[in-house]
């Protein structure tokens, strides 16, 4: 008699006032392993279910061994504490975005997280992911390329809602990091001759048009014979300071100033993005401190 005067009482509480927490138990069979980690970080369940209007990536368990299987992650989040809590804030979007919105994007989106520990990202209210509807679903850019895609939506819960994703975000990394994954050698080692890797690495908000290696080739004579002082001025002028300027939030025309004090000129020619006459031929490579264009020029 209890029981059966119980169910649709639960049934129907549970289908107007979700937490977070129930929705996600309710998927246990697929997120388990989140569900675990969540369990030891009881600070951060207890900020999340305060917090409204709010997407919520949730790599399933699949996702997680993934990344667990590799030797060097399984490390880092045994020796730094701090590394589970930011890659977790890191799958919570600033902004509910139901399943038909993410579908229905006709351009990439920056969208902000609740990644705010400066410790990993100084990127003013909160590191980004990108966001892009793709072969008829949606995926999810971060840290050096990594590409999740949105496998179940809209699991809705008082506070926004829940996707579920086949792959662990990548919290973007610093940029020293992030040359030498992108292969960014002849940029990186010009800047440690004059001495710019620390104070570019500290600008908090960064845009960084950064020349390829064959791009330094092309001027390689020239660029020998400069001195200290010309060559921090010629990469100086490579980096806006103080905004960072994702691929969406170019139009046509745009002026930036940089670093070195002239502007640059942004144009969009054939649904190419030119800085002056440098084409980019990698945009939107997130940064612990912004963003990051590959120009070949
Ligand atoms: C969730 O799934 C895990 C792993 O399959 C299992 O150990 C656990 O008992 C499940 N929890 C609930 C509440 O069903
Ligand atoms: C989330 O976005 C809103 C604006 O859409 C903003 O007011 C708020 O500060 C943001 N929250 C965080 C934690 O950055
Ligand atoms: C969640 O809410 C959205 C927007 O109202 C709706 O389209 C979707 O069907 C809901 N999901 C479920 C499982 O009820
Ligand atoms: C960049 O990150 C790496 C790996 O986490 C670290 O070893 C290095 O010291 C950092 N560099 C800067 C300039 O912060
Ligand atoms: C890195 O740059 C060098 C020099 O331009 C080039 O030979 C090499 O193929 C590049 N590697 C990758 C992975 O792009
Ligand atoms: C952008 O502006 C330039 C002129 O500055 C023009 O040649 C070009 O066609 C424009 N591109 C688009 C996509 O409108």
């Amino acid at each position: 008699m209890h029981a059966k005067f119980l169910l649709p009482l639960v049934a129907a509480q549970a289908a107007w006032a979700q937490t977070l927490t129930d929705v996600l138990a309710s998927q246990n069979h697929t997120l388990s392993t989140l569900i675990g980690l969540l369990q030891q970080q009881p600070d951060l369940v207890r900020t999340l279910g305060g917090l409204s209007d709010i997407t919520v990536l949730a790599p399933s368990n699949e996702a997680f061994s993934k990344l667990l299987s590799d030797p060097a992650v399984a490390a880092a989040v045994q020796s730094t504490p701090s590394l589970v809590p930011a890659l977790l804030t890191y799958h919570v979007l600033n902004g509910t975005f139901y399943a038909s919105a993410l579908t229905s994007l006709t351009a990439p989106a920056f969208v902000p997280t609740y990644l705010t520990n400066t410790d990993y990202s100084t990127v003013s209210g909160g590191q980004v992911v990108e966001v892009k509807a793709e072969n008829g679903g949606v995926t999810i850019l971060s840290g050096n390329g990594a590409s999740a895609r949105v496998q179940g939506t809209d699991f809705n819960f008082t506070g926004g809602t829940v996707h579920i994703i086949d792959s662990v975000l990548s919290i973007p990394p610093n940029l020293t990091v992030a040359l030498t994954q992108g292969n960014l050698t002849s940029l990186a080692g010009a800047a440690t001759k004059a001495n710019l890797v620390q104070a570019v690495s500290d600008i908090q908000e960064l845009t960084l048009f950064a020349p390829n290696n064959e791009a330094f080739a092309a001027v390689a004579d020239v660029a020998a014979g400069l001195t200290i002082e010309q060559l921090t001025a010629v990469l100086g002028y490579h980096v806006i300071s103080g905004s960072v300027v994702y691929s969406s939030d170019i139009t046509n025309g745009t002026q930036a100033k940089t670093l070195q004090g002239s502007d640059v000129k942004l144009t969009i020619k054939d649904g190419s993005v030119f800085v002056n006459q440098a084409k980019v031929v990698k945009p939107d490579v997130l940064v612990k401190n912004g963003v990051v264009h590959v120009i070949d020029g």
